[in-house]
């Protein structure tokens, strides 16, 4: 068992260090010669894309945030209003689908029958429906329209990490393409992220080399706290979102992910003496409105007394000051923050169950897989 671990202590572990390939992967293999993006894979007419007037992203989990970064990422490049329905959700309230509408259901095992069944009922009222999945030939896929599949490789563990980065990457690449095809005013823009993207695996691999054992130390230090927020803003509230999942599943502690512009309407209730709160800061570099916003956001809970923990852009100048600890991950452009972003978050999740000796892999009451609705 060791060696199908690679050497780490646990899949999870293993997993967490396949993602700089895991996203390298689902990069390769889609572009043609002149560096467009070339996704015919996905087997749908060029004119029904060009037509396409909603899309709707359904998923369970962890994938259902890479479906909330994709929203942002979506309707900034295509235009296209983009919305985002937990599966389960979608199925059962009689949602508006047309013939007009793109469905993208996303799946690491392409099992989850909460997503099985939505696709079936977003084909019965007509959708176009592309699977973003990794495992090859399985149901949703075979019941889609078209497949763009991730190739992040079999993911043991059951808290998804390099199925999440690949999946939010191919969200990207959909969303560029969409954007490529329909001759949005972002072209030059494309070109920018796209080599941003092929940036990343090594970004990942800096943060997996430099901070790890920053954080684990952080998450031994920290094994017994019984509840932790997490703060985000633009893509970083579904970090945010997917930082508290992992904790919850891996460790069984209380933790939720919030906007962070909804502290004031609520959240902030919570906040006394010691409760830690993990903030997920904007780049200081890009819309810098909300990078204000987020440090005052921190400067709030530290003033009654929160454990203010930050991941921040390297660089970032404002934060030291305010927050007890600081995760810096480096830099690159504002809608793909998450493939970074999230990295200490998983790390931090695993290393504090390994901590409080749980295991990691196979946490309890869950399933890799949920075949059932
Ligand atoms: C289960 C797993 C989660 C996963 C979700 C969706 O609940 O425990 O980790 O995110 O299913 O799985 P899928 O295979 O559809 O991505």
């Amino acid at each position: 068992a060791t060696a199908e671990k690679g050497g780490f202590p646990s899949f999870m572990d293993k997993e967490i260090h396949d993602q700089p390939k895991a996203v390298a992967d689902t990069l390769r293999g889609r572009f043609g010669l002149d560096g467009r993006l070339q996704l015919s894979e996905m087997n749908i007419d060029e004119s029904i894309l060009k037509s396409v007037d909603k899309i709707v992203v359904i998923a369970c989990g962890t994938a259902a945030y890479a479906g909330q970064v994709a929203k942002y990422a979506i309707e900034h490049w295509c235009r296209i209003p983009t919305e985002v329905e937990l599966a389960h959700e979608f199925r059962y309230r009689d949602p508006v689908v047309t013939e007009k509408t793109l469905v993208v259901a996303i799946s690491q095992s392409g099992e989850t029958m909460d997503t099985v069944m939505a696709v079936r009922h977003a084909r019965e009222q007509g959708a176009k429906v592309i699977a973003i999945c990794n495992t090859f030939g399985s149901t949703i896929p075979r019941e889609s329209d078209g497949v763009l599949y991730t190739h992040a490789g079999p993911e043991i563990a059951v808290a998804s990490t390099k199925a999440f980065l690949s999946q939010v990457v191919a969200c990207y690449l959909l969303g560029l393409y969409l954007a490529q095809l329909r001759g949005n005013k972002y072209n030059d823009e494309i070109q920018v992220i796209l080599s941003e993207l092929e940036a990343i695996p090594g970004k990942i691999e800096q943060i997996l080399e430099g901070t790890k054992q920053q954080i684990t130390d952080f998450a031994i230090r920290h094994k017994h706290e019984q509840s932790v927020l997490f703060l985000g803003r633009h893509v970083g509230y579904p970090v945010a979102m997917e930082g508290a999942l992992k904790l919850k599943e891996l460790a069984y502690i209380h933790a939720e992910g919030f906007a962070a512009g909804e502290l004031k309407h609520g959240p902030i209730a919570l906040i006394d003496e010691g409760q830690m709160v993990i903030i997920v800061v904007p780049s200081q570099r890009g819309r810098d409105s909300l990078h204000a916003k987020v440090l005052s956001n921190i400067q709030e809970v530290r003033a009654r007394g929160a454990n203010a923990v930050v991941i921040a852009e390297e660089g970032e100048t404002g934060v030291e000051e305010f927050a007890s600890e600081v995760f810096y991950v480096p830099e690159t452009t504002t809608l793909l923050a998450p493939l970074l972003a999230t990295v200490p978050l998983q790390v931090f999740a695993m290393e504090l169950a390994t901590a409080k000796d749980l295991d990691v892999d196979q946490p309890r009451n869950l399933a890799k897989s949920v075949t059932v609705e």
